[in-house]
């Protein structure tokens, strides 16, 4: 959550840059956003709620400065509230990710010492707080560093700070909790939340810990410990990212071109996964205890997974959503595996179960996970990476359908036949290829022209359909903001049936597995009380009313009918006038609780 996009370096337009970078971060957050440079051993800034669009800034040459994509957690949408924020004296100006817990008290701290605060967040009180740290002590470049360390120390709860201080060309980041990556110039560097915003810049960044800091001039980066300010050696990863992986190119919205780019990425991974997917599989032999977990579209990943590992490999894992996982601790054990499923490796709702989990019960984490240098990724044991690419969409397609191909290709290997496996996902990436073809696109749209005025939908699927249903639904209610449920298909007759009326929508995931007679049965018991059919399936049926062909793709069927559900979703927002890729309330990699 929040976009943080910072320059030290050469460049004099350093507010057109900093703009750029935060374009290329907006989907982190998108209620709001600003900038501050450094102009005159001054700080200037400019702030706007909204989304960024075409937005130009109109400021002075600068060379050092700092911008933020806001999604708002104390405070409402303002344009006081959005950062940067700035001290009484004009010196500092300060963004920040996260939330301060214990704000209130800080808060009459700051008012009591007479600031007059400009905002209702409490990221402003913590720029008074270093401004009076800073007083205390002789105002030179070292003395911000050490106000920044004594006020951070001082802030309860997960969050990421980054100070301009306009006295010296410096900005100083520290983290307990949200990303944040340096990037090394040649006499020029950055900071942003997210390596994809440094890649038109630099491949060369530094993956910050929790409990770092970092000082960045144009001449150079200097990390320390943020608790003692001893310095660190920083370790240096070389990106391979491609730029154009995280631009649109020719494609009008991120979320089309991310669901075109699945066959290629469950093909790569058919080919060159099977190491990974075979060490995944040891380790959950070797548990005493797999529990999958994951938020959101990751968390009906690893649903599917409990269905795949039962169904392919005969091996029992138990399955939670993050945000609960933390309430089940007491059965671990050092020698449970829990196997955490994120495409940004930044969900708090993931990483704080975790992070008592490991320390307090011992327990050995592996990852899925797309975002290299996450904090997921680095605190695992064992990182099995998705390389799906940048996904820029807040809606999580790619990233689903890589982790699901990860997982079949994992139980495959669990049971023996890791061949089989990569067998069938090549298979399954043909099958996605013909989803995406012009015509079947076309029928989509059609549906969408059909029922896109309608304001309840419900999709149903049993068995290794059970969390497409679920993960079909979430996708058309966040981007279209039609209310659409996802059910197991023989739940709805013991309560949820009531709600359907003359017309509703009801997709039918009906695969032609063990599932297929009963999903017939429940959607001819919609059908009987006026529900409007949608069926996805390799074989027509009387019970449809409207007919989705899939190709038939066995235990890859999640991958497949994730497809047409997605399509659905993008053409109901285009209908609907949602935008596809910043739906209202959401932001991508979720960092606050
Ligand atoms: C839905 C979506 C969210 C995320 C969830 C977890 O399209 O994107 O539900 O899946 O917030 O995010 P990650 O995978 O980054 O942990």
């Amino acid at each position: 959550m929040c976009g943080i996009f910072a320059y030290a370096g050469r460049e004099t337009q350093a507010a057109d840059m900093i703009l750029d970078g935060l374009r290329r971060l907006e989907y982190r957050g998108y209620d709001s956003w600003g900038v501050a440079v450094r102009n005159n051993g001054g700080i200037l800034t400019e702030k706007q709620i909204g989304k960024i669009g075409g937005a130009q800034v109109r400021m002075p040459e600068s060379t050092a400065g700092f911008g933020h994509t806001r999604w708002a957690t104390h405070g409402g949408v303002t344009q006081p509230n959005a950062h940067p924020h700035t001290d009484c004296s004009g010196r500092l100006a300060l963004i920040h990710n996260g939330i301060v817990e214990n704000f209130p008290e800080l808060r009459r701290e700051v008012i009591a010492a007479g600031h007059q605060l400009h905002s209702q967040t409490d990221s402003e009180i913590v720029v008074h707080l270093i401004e009076d740290a800073l007083a205390r002590q002789d105002g030179s470049a070292s003395g911000v560093e050490d106000a920044i360390r004594e006020v951070f120390a001082r802030l309860e709860g997960m969050n990421a700070i980054m100070v301009l201080d306009s006295a010296s060309d410096t900005l100083v980041a520290v983290k307990n909790g949200s990303p944040l990556v340096v990037g090394y110039g040649a006499e020029e560097n950055y900071i942003a939340s997210d390596a994809s915003a440094l890649l038109p810049h630099t491949r060369k960044v530094s993956f910050l810990s929790d409990g770092e800091m970092v000082v960045v001039t144009p001449e150079g980066v200097c990390l320390k410990d943020a608790e003692s300010g001893e310095e660190l050696e920083p370790e240096v990863t070389e990106l391979d990212w491609q730029v154009e992986q995280a631009e649109l190119g020719d494609y009008p919205h991120y979320l089309i071109k991310e669901i075109h780019e699945q066959p290629k990425i469950v093909r790569e991974i058919a080919l060159t996964q099977g190491d990974t997917a075979e060490a995944l599989a040891q380790l959950v032999r070797e548990s005493f205890g797999t529990f999958f977990i994951g938020c959101g579209t990751a968390a009906n990943a690893a649903l599917t997974g409990q269905y795949l590992f039962s169904r392919i490999a005969r091996f029992h894992v138990n399955f939670e959503v993050g945000s609960e996982f933390g309430y089940l601790e007491h059965f671990l054990t050092p020698r449970s595996l829990v196997i955490a499923h994120s495409q940004s490796g930044e969900t708090i709702d993931v990483i704080e179960p975790l992070t008592r989990a490991k320390k307090e019960k011992g327990v050995q984490v592996a990852a899925l996970v797309n975002v290299l240098g996450s904090t997921l990724y680095r605190m695992s044991d064992f990182n099995a990476l998705l390389n799906a690419g940048p996904e820029k969409s807040v809606l999580a397609t790619k990233s689903y359908t890589a982790k699901l191909a990860i997982l079949t290709l994992t139980a495959y290997a669990m049971d023996g036949r890791l061949e089989e496996g990569q067998e069938l996902l090549l298979r399954a990436a043909d099958l996605i290829e013909e989803q995406l073809s012009e015509e079947n696109a076309g029928r989509i749209a059609e549906l969408a022209e059909r029922i896109y005025e309608k304001e309840n939908m419900f999709v149903i699927g049993r068995g290794l359909s059970f969390a497409s249903s679920l993960e079909a639904a979430l996708k058309i209610k966040e981007v279209s903001y039609i209310h659409a449920e996802g059910f197991p298909g023989g739940e709805l007759k013991h309560g949820v049936i009531a709600l359907i009326e003359e017309d509703t929508p009801c997709v039918v995931f009906a695969p032609k597995d063990e599932t297929h007679g009963g999903i017939l049965s429940g959607a001819q018991e919609l059908k009987a009380r006026g529900a409007y059919i949608i069926g996805v399936s390799p074989e027509p049926s009387d019970a449809f009313d409207y007919y989705i062909p899939v190709g038939e793709a066995g235990n890859a069927s999640p991958l497949v009918n994730a497809v047409p559900a997605q399509i659905l979703a993008y053409n109901l927002a285009l209908k609907r006038g949602t935008d596809p890729d910043k739906p209202r309330n959401l932001a991508k990699s979720v960092t606050v609780k």
